[in-house]
């Protein structure tokens, strides 16, 4: 672990601009520096650096950040690999500390797997590359499948022989550890004998190159034993985080700004072959959530190419919902009957696989659609349940307009009206809003995790009721406005010092909402306000970088909200106008006015809840007759009042200044 101190002294050298610009060209455009945004295919730059906040931000596909997200983003590091990436950069020397007993014990183990199956791969590939069984026959079949020396290897791809045990005679004379071979499942669980006997061999990589995994492919036809056999999950391979092929495609996934899902390893190995590398598989199982993260972390286009019989359709069928949720555009491709992505690329080449999948590319939502029309043709059940059906994809779909659109195009397809598929969708997705409300309720940061969803305002659903709530969900109810307004102070200028009181903005806000830190509507900006002040408690600042790199998604994007709100105006502002916007005022300069508005704003609606609350005790005393209890509440509200008073006219005050 790297000391805090050192975090510091870091965070404190880097400026965002100097990393950017090592991996993207950058001009000066007003205060800020613009260029072709690495995270999304464009031509016109949409990428900004602002180097005062210290942040990045693409106005095209909304990614943002400070420089840890950049790298972690940009160059697939872990939080601590781009710590240290940026104290190489800027030559500061890390002295780690120690770690607590559980957590080098987990990295200890975590590495001692993977020098077990590093030992693992070497075996294999010294079968394949260096006997004479290994090549007669493996490299062999290798060749003979089309594969060149070069490919073979940077998929890691070796043989184990039909022999009982040696990898484990071998993997003990060089001193491995049984248990470990076991773990990794190398070997038997009894250690008698080697777990891949008789195969040719793939290597599963994990997102940074290393060997997470193995799947070993049967050499014999026999349909009785099965095809492949794959290591078993351990810390370092969890099945429905991987993807088949990641490492080798991730670059060109980016660049390409689509990936491609295949099924099987020879599909991956052969489209990389052919010259198209950004292609993963899901390894004959259908996507999982953690695999879709995955994707989209590198691009928003997924197409599926499978073969064309009724188990490719089907498998294909099953990812189609969770993509949608994710907001990503997935189409589908089927290849020619008897066909899969390996055998047409060996047959027709890269050129004629990209032409065939180019022309035959279709949007999967109508695909879906088509097909299952065909298969309901004639039968009213049928229809009515692919109605359904259909409007169930539709509904998982975040973005209103897009969801129109398909909308549009299913009711010609469907023959259905327009209209009653709009307030069936609509009905689906209050349905959905309300699960995730109470879902909220129960766990606050859960809700705000998954895309904001709204029904189409100018399709209204038939119970209004649901609507008129619904549409209320994205904007902000109760104090949550000036809850939020407090949050962003926190945010962009939590670490700033106040001239005059010689406290930082954070302590200053902290230590005056100090009685209102439970009594937030909002549960995510509670959250926030009471981490931030144990974090002053523990002597530790409130920075930027605490919210950028928070453990809860719903935290980090709304700190690059907050943190790029009132920027965003800027490209077209000066595009328009040709007027930078440094001749502006900027709110850097006027935080201290800024901050004390924001918390009488806040105090304003905290205090005016309390004297509510109070003038009710009064009337429950009074109707009880408790003479005592009142007196006493009517003094509390005399004092509130007298508060209220004050903070509304110093309000007041404060905006007549501005
Ligand atoms: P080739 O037949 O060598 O071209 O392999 P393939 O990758 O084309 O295999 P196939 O299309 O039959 O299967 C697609 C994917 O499903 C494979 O790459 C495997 O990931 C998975 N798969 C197929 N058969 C098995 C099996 O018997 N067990 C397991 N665990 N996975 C399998
Ligand atoms: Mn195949």
């Amino acid at each position: 672990m790297i000391p805090n101190k050192q975090v510091q002294e870091i965070l404190d050298a880097v400026r965002i601009e100097d990393v950017v610009e090592e991996f993207v060209s950058l001009r000066r455009r007003g205060v800020n520096l613009i260029g072709l945004c690495p995270f999304h295919n464009e031509k016109t730059p949409s990428f900004n650096v602002n180097p005062t906040r210290n942040i990045f931000k693409c106005f095209g596909c909304g990614k943002g950040g400070d420089a840890v997200t950049f790298l972690r983003e940009h160059e697939n590091l872990g939080y601590a690999e781009a710590l240290h990436w940026l104290a190489r950069k800027y030559n500061i020397e890390i002295e780690e500390i120690e770690r607590s007993p559980e957590q080098l014990a987990e990295q200890q183990l975590a590495e001692s797997l993977y020098i077990v199956n590093d030992f693992g791969l070497q075996h294999f590939q010294e079968q394949l590359f260096n006997t004479d069984e290994g090549k007669s026959v493996a490299l062999a079949y290798f060749k003979q499948r089309g594969l060149r020396e070069e490919t073979i290897r940077t998929f890691g791809l070796g043989y184990a022989p039909e022999q009982r045990d040696l990898l484990l005679r071998r993997a003990k004379a060089t001193g491995h550890n049984t248990d470990l071979l076991k773990k990794v499942g190398l070997c038997s669980q009894d250690g008698g004998r080697d777990f891949f006997r008789g195969r040719v061999m793939f290597a599963i990589h994990n997102l940074s190159g290393k060997i997470a995994a193995f799947a070993g492919r049967t050499m014999s036809s026999d349909k009785t034993i099965p095809k492949y056999i794959n290591s078993p999950e351990t810390e370092i391979y969890v099945k429905n985080k991987t993807l088949y092929g990641a490492f080798q495609a991730k670059k060109a996934i980016r660049q390409r700004d689509e990936c491609l899902l295949v099924e099987g390893y020879m599909d991956v190995i052969s489209l990389h072959q052919a010259g198209i590398e950004n292609v993963v598989a899901s390894s004959g199982t259908s996507l999982t959530e953690g695999q879709l993260q995955l994707i989209k972390r590198n691009t928003g286009n997924l197409k599926i190419v499978y073969d064309g019989d009724p188990a490719g359709v089907k498998a294909a069928l099953r990812g189609l919902d969770l993509a949608l949720e994710q907001d990503m555009n997935v189409k589908i491709c089927l290849l020619p009957d008897g066909h899969d992505p390996d055998s047409y690329v060996q047959e027709f080449g890269g050129e004629g696989f990209t032409a065939f999948t180019e022309a035959n590319s279709r949007d999967f939502i109508l695909f879906k659609t088509q097909l299952l029309l065909n298969d309901a043709q004639g039968d009213p059940m049928k229809r009515a349940a692919l109605v359904k059906d259909i409007i169930g994809s539709i509904a998982k779909i975040p973005d209103p307009i897009k969801r129109s659109v398909y909308l549009k195009e299913c009711s010609a397809l469907l023959d259905v009206e327009e209209q009653t598929l709009h307030s069936e969708t609509n009905k689906l997705i209050t349905g959905t809003i309300r699960k995730q409300q109470e879902k909220a309720a129960r766990r606050p940061e859960a809700a705000s995790d998954s895309p904001e969803m709204a029904p189409d305002p100018n399709f209204p659903v038939a119970e209004p009721e649901f609507t008129a709530r619904a549409q209320e969900k994205p904007m902000l109810r109760g104090d949550e406005f000036q809850e939020r307004d407090i949050v962003r102070m926190l945010v962009q200028f939590g670490d700033r010092m106040l001239k005059e009181e010689q406290v930082s903005v954070a302590e200053y806000i902290l230590a005056d909402i100090e009685e209102s830190l439970g009594n937030f509507d909002n549960p995510v900006y509670g959250k926030i306000a009471s981490e931030c002040h144990t974090l002053l408690v523990e002597g530790k600042v409130v920075d930027q970088h605490f919210f950028m790199q928070h453990d809860t998604q719903a935290i980090r994007d709304l700190a690059i909200d907050l943190l790029s709100a009132p920027w965003e105006l800027s490209p077209n502002w000066e595009e328009r106008w040709n007027y930078p916007l440094q001749n502006q005022k900027m709110p850097e300069l006027n935080f201290d006015i800024d901050m004390k508005q924001a918390l009488d704003r806040f105090k304003l609606r905290k205090i005016q809840k309390m004297c509510e609350l109070n003038l009710l005790r009064i009337k429950t005393s009074a109707e009880s007759g408790d003479d005592d209890a009142m007196m006493r509440f009517m003094k509390i509200q005399q004092k509130l009042n007298e508060t209220r008073n004050e903070i509304a006219k110093r309000a007041g005050t404060v905006v007549l200044v501005k």
